[in-house]
């Protein structure tokens, strides 16, 4: 749901993508506001599209209109994922949902009590700029209110790239991270990723136990450099 003005505002723009097109005509207008209704994928292509508008748009009032629109989609659609529950069974009580820059410190919190080796890219500055970069890359998984899973989701056009799989150690071996990892996958492939890859700390036997699961296959011909 989006207030009519926001609505209107999307309404001013013309998509490349039909089906985008299409979700924002048919937005139905209700007592307090517009119900946007589609696949997630096609709220992320009307967020770029907005967010490309806006890039190109020199008056800069118009251009305040269009990122609060892009802003009000994403807070929509946060606010409906955290409301469905994705999945029966096991998880029957986690939801997933798009991380928000609220959610940074609580993530951070979590990779120190599920243990994940630390980087020095484990800071919010770190975080948000991956949120500005886009908006939909980490998926956090709730349960009461309490951030017990997260996965990371990088598309750079070329490649998917997983990374960061944390469950909290009070949620193990529920099909937290299969859950998560299936989201994030379903994701990546509606982006138009074909081939995806995840970064997987070697001495943990869990870690190589669940990619194996989830049937992944690990790459033996290949070693991973890294700068920085
Ligand atoms: C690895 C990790 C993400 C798995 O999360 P999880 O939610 O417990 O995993 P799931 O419940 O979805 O497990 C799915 C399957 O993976 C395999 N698996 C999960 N944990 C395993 C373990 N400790 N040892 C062997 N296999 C394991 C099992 O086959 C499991 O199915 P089963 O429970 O029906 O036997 C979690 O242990 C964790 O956060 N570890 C610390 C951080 C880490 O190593 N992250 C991975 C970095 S790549």
């Amino acid at each position: 749901m989006i207030p009519y003005e926001i609505a209107k505002v999307l309404r001013s723009i013309t998509y490349p993508d039909s089906d985008v097109e299409r979700m924002v005509y048919r937005a139905r207008a209700v007592a307090d506001g517009v119900v946007l209704e589609g696949k997630p994928e096609l709220f992320r292509l009307l967020v770029d599209t907005v967010a490309a508008e806006s890039n190109f748009e020199l008056n800069r009032r118009c251009r305040k209109r269009l990122d609060d629109a892009s802003a009000a989609v994403v807070d929509a659609l946060n606010r409906a994922q955290a409301n469905a529950q994705l999945l029966g069974g096991p998880t029957g009580s986690i939801r997933l949902r798009d991380a928000t820059p609220d959610d940074l410190e609580g993530v951070l919190t979590l990779w120190r009590i599920a243990d994940v080796e630390p980087t020095h890219t484990d800071d919010v500055e770190c975080l948000t700029r991956l949120l500005d970069r886009d908006r939909f890359a980490l998926l956090i998984a709730e349960a009461d209110g309490q951030i017990v899973g997260t996965v990371i989701c990088g598309w750079d056009g070329w490649r998917g790239s997983i990374y960061r799989l944390a469950v909290a150690p009070t949620h193990r071996r529920t099909g937290v991270a299969r859950t998560l990892v299936a989201a994030g996958e379903d994701r990546l492939r509606s982006f138009g990723a074909v081939r995806l890859a995840a970064v997987v700390t070697e001495t943990s036997p869990a870690a190589f136990g669940f990619w194996t699961a989830a049937g992944w296959e690990r790459q033996s011909n290949r070693a991973r450099f890294v700068k920085g």
